[in-house]
């Protein structure tokens, strides 16, 4: 079923990425959070493997992403980076470890790379965190920028619906964007937001564009690993493809284990030294 020759390897690189923009080939991502899912979406052929700060919601259970912290991030990073061969891994650079402190900011993403053995960050924002994505560029870390509906803004958004249907948001979107790359971002994700602006965005930069709710016209997409498995059964926005329902495999395997241990049918004589 792998889409790619593990014989034949080739590291995806920001630079291949942007290869794969400029000849119109989509670049596909999905998050994993440790070593035995990384292992399996690698091998599948997947583009970039994003260890998102979603681990907070999927991975720990809580209701957002701002309280995972950089440990945390790291511990995660470190698991898949041990099981990739193929991909590139980006880490999100979790909320208050970057905002508003280019030096922080800067100690943040150095300790996700030496620390985890990834090869890029994301953040997320656009003008306000100007200073420390330059600042973490500037030490040679690869950065991908994040807009739209950006989950560690969602106090201020106060809602996880679209974002810039208005003329003002939608404007300071796209000048964010232009200002990521003239920064030196190698790719932007944009979350949740129409997808005529998403194209607009993808056509106005150079660099990759990766849409989530973000239509089909932009360089690439990602998904939340758990949403696409039909793990998390509670959270089934429209811009969601399931492609398998895991809970209800994964359920139908524990109570089968859970009668033949109750009804003394595992172990069998086969399974037994
Ligand atoms: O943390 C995450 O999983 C993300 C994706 C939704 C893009 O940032």
């Amino acid at each position: 079923m792998s889409v790619h020759s593990s014989a034949n390897i080739k590291r995806i690189t920001t630079h291949i990425l942007q290869e794969m923009k400029n000849r119109g080939e989509k670049i596909s991502m999905l998050t994993a959070y440790d070593y035995s899912m990384a292992r399996i979406v690698d091998d599948a052929g997947m583009d970039i493997i994003l260890v998102g700060d979603s681990a907070s919601n999927v991975m720990a259970g809580h209701e957002t992403t701002l309280p995972i912290t950089l440990d945390q991030m790291i511990y995660h990073a470190s698991a898949v980076v041990r099981a990739v061969k193929r991909a590139l891994v980006v880490v999100d650079i979790p909320f208050g470890s970057y905002q508003g402190n280019s030096t922080e900011a800067l100690r943040s993403a150095i300790r996700i790379m030496k620390e985890s053995g990834a090869h890029s960050v994301k953040v997320e924002g656009g003008s306000e965190i100007k200073e420390s994505v330059i600042r973490i560029l500037s030490a040679g870390v690869p950065v991908m920028g994040h807009l739209g509906l950006t989950p560690q803004s969602i106090y201020k958004f106060g809602t996880y619906t679209v974002r810039a249907k208005e003329e003002s948001e939608a404007k300071k979107l796209l000048e964010d964007a232009m200002l990521l790359e003239a920064c030196g971002c190698f790719a932007i994700v944009l979350e949740k937001i129409p997808a005529s602006l998403a194209k607009k965005v993808a056509e106005s930069v150079t660099i990759p564009v990766i849409g989530i709710g973000a239509g089909g016209e932009v360089d690439g997409q990602v998904l939340v690993m758990h949403d696409m498995l039909g793990i998390t059964q509670e959270f089934k926005p429209r811009f969601l493809r399931q492609y398998a329902d895991l809970e209800d495999i994964m359920k139908k395997a524990f109570v089968q284990y859970i009668e033949d241990v109750k009804n003394k049918d595992f172990p069998n004589e086969s399974e037994s030294y």
